[in-house]
């Protein structure tokens, strides 16, 4: 199944030593149980690839390795094992952690975390069906299972901000959501974001303070950290509960400890990582079965460019684009 039986294949490789990004050769390696090779269709540039590739992410690497937490393709040769082995000639979309990634023509994927994927869903779907969809829904799930009734998200233009909209359509919770900047306000509500709160204006604060008040918001998830984090736990009523699962402002959380202490606000971070070390086989299961369905509706991604590996070297080199509107997919054999 691999084209020429090819025996080496190309990648970017990002080097730790010098935090930089080269287009390199490797050699396909020798499958083990239940791995699969993938021959790689797109992969999306994520944040968390963005903080790997400056050393800044919860797993770093020592030595050169293929950048891509996740990515879609097909199944050209596979490990022994019955796991491996049923996903032969399949399209499938992928996670790696702690290996190399998606940014290179050929992937080595444990099966167990390849998932088919179904009729219907686009390949550059497909691409982004782990980090966001699976985030999405786990940072929603206290609003799903009712422990919380309203919600304050920030980031809320982002990909996985766009789910949560969704997700919180689907459920019919009110959510309150943040973004950077004015002209992104129009159009949440055009996707219809009821409450959409611009943090760049000067009233801001007081603003999400009344509607914090009046939605009696209890929990908040926040992408940006810095000083935002700090306005949510002045903003949320008391007892709530702000989830930072994001470092997009690049800075640490300022948070005024008088709110935690007198008004039983409490700090914690997410990471989707830890959220599945945590489910057990059938948890797993049942999980994946909710990521299929999630990925033909509120867990669909939209995806605004699509870059070579050389392109993406140079892409690296410059300030990134804004991505409201959109994900850069990296796509190996373009
Ligand atoms: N903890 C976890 O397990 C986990 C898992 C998945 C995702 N995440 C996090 O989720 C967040 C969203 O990911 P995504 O892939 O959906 O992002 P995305 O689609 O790439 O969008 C990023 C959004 O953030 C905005 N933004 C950039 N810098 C900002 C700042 N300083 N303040 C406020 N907004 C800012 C961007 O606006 P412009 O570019 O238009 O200015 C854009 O709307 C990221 O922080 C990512 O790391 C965490």
């Amino acid at each position: 199944m691999i084209e020429n039986k090819s025996t080496h294949f190309k990648c970017i490789e990002f080097n730790p030593q010098t935090e930089s990004l080269s287009l390199a050769t490797r050699v396909i390696p020798v499958l083990k149980p239940n791995e699969v090779l993938v021959k790689v269709w797109g992969s999306p540039i994520n944040p968390s690839d963005r903080l790997f590739c400056q050393g800044l992410y919860g797993t770093k690497a020592t030595q050169p390795i293929v950048p891509g937490f996740e990515g879609s393709g097909t199944v050209v040769k596979t490990g022994i094992g019955f796991m491996a082995r049923r996903l032969m000639g399949k399209r499938v979309s992928g996670a790696v952690q702690g290996a190399d990634g998606f940014w290179a023509e050929y992937v080595v994927v444990q099966a167990n975390q390849c998932l088919p994927v179904s009729k219907g869903i686009s390949d550059e779907v497909a691409s982004c069906s782990f980090v966001n969809p699976l985030s999405a829904w786990a940072l929603f799930e206290p609003l799903r299972k009712g422990r919380e009734t309203s919600f304050v998200q920030t980031a809320a233009a982002s990909q996985l901000g766009r789910m949560v909209i969704r997700l919180s359509q689907k459920y019919q919770v009110p959510g309150i959501h943040i973004v950077h900047r004015p002209e992104l306000v129009e159009e949440l509500k055009k996707e219809g974001a009821e409450y959409v709160l611009d943090s760049s204006r000067p009233q801001f604060e007081s603003d999400l303070k009344a509607a914090c008040e009046r939605l009696q918001v209890r929990y908040a998830i926040d992408a940006v950290a810095g000083e935002m984090t700090g306005v949510l736990v002045r903003s949320l009523v008391s007892g709530g509960t702000v989830s930072v699962y994001g470092v997009l402002s690049g800075k640490s959380c300022e948070v005024p400890p008088g709110d935690l202490i007198f008004r039983d606000i409490q700090v914690k971070g997410f990471w989707l990582s830890y959220y599945l070390k945590e489910k057990n086989p059938f948890e797993m299961i049942r999980l994946f079965l909710d990521l299929k369905r999630l990925l033909k509706s509120e867990g669909a991604t939209h995806i605004s460019r699509h870059l070579s590996l050389l392109e993406v070297i140079e892409d690296f080199k410059r300030t990134p684009p804004s991505s409201s509107h959109g994900k850069t997919l990296v796509m190996p054999f373009k």
